[in-house]
């Protein structure tokens, strides 16, 4: 059996599905783009069949990637399968996505199916599917709590259909990495035809062992492994990209497994993933965490000096994460900024360029050094994302031990400038209550975070705030030297995402 194990990411499809992490286009593909570079087999870029948006995007992504293959996800109906294809036929390489549940109480309280109509639906879907393209997957939904011996069963029919990946996803995060190795022991043993497929793993993350279950698997016999950056996804999250490559990578001495991964991205993508989707990564996250590297204890501080061994089992540099970052100053011109963006994956038109190097200028007059964490910032705040409804014209406040908190904003909205004043306890609070009257918005204020992009007294804040509207949930993102200018944008950007949501409404296909 060979060692290499298909990495698939679902970022952009069950990554999506995490509360208020909804992208637009331009950013989906931009996520893509950068999922190339880093090496991933098969990116899952959407679900069709959810909403016109997700076609689109799906469908974009699909005519960009050249190596990678794009997996589009459908239901066993034909119309959800159509809807794949139109998403990805013209993809280099593309690859339909079938799925239906299969534990017993799924199918009596969900799908109101028998177990034999599950396999002719099942069997349906991939014959299909295979009309159209040969690369199929199959995925037995809530596998982790179905018959072992129905696992098997419809894993042969679905191979004898045409499938060529099997997938067995631990839907709700319900397995231990015991169990769920031999659940995948069982059914390489017990499913007669599964040398003519790949047997996949989709693990969630509700008790915390998502890893170790795929982990688990991998050992098992499994050769692909569902996962997302920052381990991103509906609820607790799924696997995460980077804790399964590192794990793959640190311990080869003993799981003999590797990908085709280029860790040193590991860690831009990560700091990409969190800007464009709002949600902030732990500080004691494995491997991408802001602590992940850093060592506190004295006794440890002078031991990684001596050797970093003693305490590192990664070195940062090999995700990435480098101390000799390629800085930028205010006397660095358009060519300097042209070649190192490049090198991080943006290949400008020179219209982009100009409009990029505009608000480096600003910034660099700010901030003595620019370093990449900044121009992602400039990058998503200028270029990705969509024309907004509400945009920050100016601000003011007033504020200090012996005034009243007072704002003063003006904003465009829909082309129109709207200004006011208003109060508040504090600065931050005096802003966003101006903002809210002049943006006439009904949303609730969830959660306000905020934090130092990089190091120094100069970093840029980065604030993340999470909006509620009717049910809908948005996370808005903004970073400025001045925090309370990043609060703003933050604010104002999760009113322009909440905007995107009440104008994108997804069908009940998403609702699965
Ligand atoms: O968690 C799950 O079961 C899924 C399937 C659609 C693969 O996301
Ligand atoms: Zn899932």
């Amino acid at each position: 059996m060979s060692n290499h194990v298909i990495i698939f990411d679902t970022t952009l499809r069950d990554g999506e599905q995490s509360p208020g992490a909804s992208m637009n286009t331009a950013e989906k593909l931009r996520l893509a783009i950068q999922l190339e570079k880093l090496g991933v087999d098969v990116l899952e870029a959407g679900f069709p069949a959810a909403s016109e948006g997700d076609l689109d995007a799906v469908s974009r992504i699909a005519g960009k990637l050249e190596k990678t293959e794009v997996a589009a996800l459908a239901r066993t109906s034909r119309e959800d399968i159509d809807r794949a294809w139109q998403a990805v036929s013209h993809a280099a390489k593309p690859r339909i996505h079938t799925f239906i549940a299969t534990s017993d109480l799924h199918l009596e309280y969900k799908l109101k199916m028998t177990r034999d109509q599950v396999i002719n639906a099942s069997v349906e879907a991939v014959k299909y599917a295979r009309t159209l393209t040969d690369h199929i997957e199959f995925s037995a939904e809530d596998g982790s709590r179905s018959d072992r011996d129905f696992l098997c069963r419809i894993f042969e029919a679905a191979i004898e259909a045409g499938a060529t990946t099997v997938n067995l996803p631990d839907t709700v995060g319900y397995a231990v990495p015991e169990e769920f190795s031999d659940l995948v022991s069982y059914v390489i043993a017990h499913t007669p035809n599964i040398q003519r497929a790949i047997v996949s793993v989709h693990c969630h993350n509700d008790l915390g062992l998502a890893t170790a279950n795929t982990i688990a698997a991998l050992k098992a016999g499994a050769r692909q492994a569902e996962v997302t950056i920052n381990g991103i996804g509906e609820r607790a999250g799924n696997t995460s990209l980077e804790e399964v490559v590192m794990a793959l990578h640190t311990r080869r001495n003993f799981l003999d497994l590797d990908t085709g991964i280029r860790t040193e991205y590991i860690h831009p993508t990560s700091r990409l993933v969190s800007m464009i989707t709002g949600i902030m990564v732990q500080p004691n996250k494995a491997v991408v965490g802001a602590n992940a590297f850093a060592h506190e204890a004295g006794i440890h501080q002078d031991g990684v000096l001596k050797n970093p061994m003693t305490y590192e089992i990664m070195r940062p540099e090999t995700i990435g994460l480098s101390a000799n970052k390629l800085v930028l100053g205010k006397h660095s011109g358009r060519h300097a900024l042209r070649t190192h963006l490049k090198h991080m994956g943006y290949d400008l038109s020179d219209e982009e360029l100009n409009l990029v190097f505009e608000k480096f200028k600003v910034l660099a007059d700010k901030k003595k050094q620019v370093v990449d964490e900044d121009l992602e910032v400039i990058i998503t705040e200028g270029l990705l994302r969509t024309a907004d409804v509400f945009k920050l014209m100016y601000l003011h406040i007033t504020a200090g031990t012996t005034v009243l908190p007072m704002a003063s904003v003006k904003l465009d909205v829909n082309g129109r400038s709207v200004q006011g004043a208003g109060y508040g306890n504090g600065p931050i609070d005096a802003a966003f209550n101006t903002i809210a009257n002049l943006a006439g918005t009904q949303s609730e204020l969830l959660r306000f975070s905020i934090s130092a992009l990089t190091g120094g007294t100069d970093a840029q804040g980065e604030v993340t705030v999470r909006l509620r509207e009717n049910g809908l949930v948005a996370l808005g993102k903004g970073a400025d030297p001045d925090i309370i200018t990043a609060s703003a944008k933050a604010y104002i950007n999760g009113l322009n995402r909440m905007e995107y949501l009440k104008s994108h409404p997804v069908t009940e296909a998403a609702l699965v």
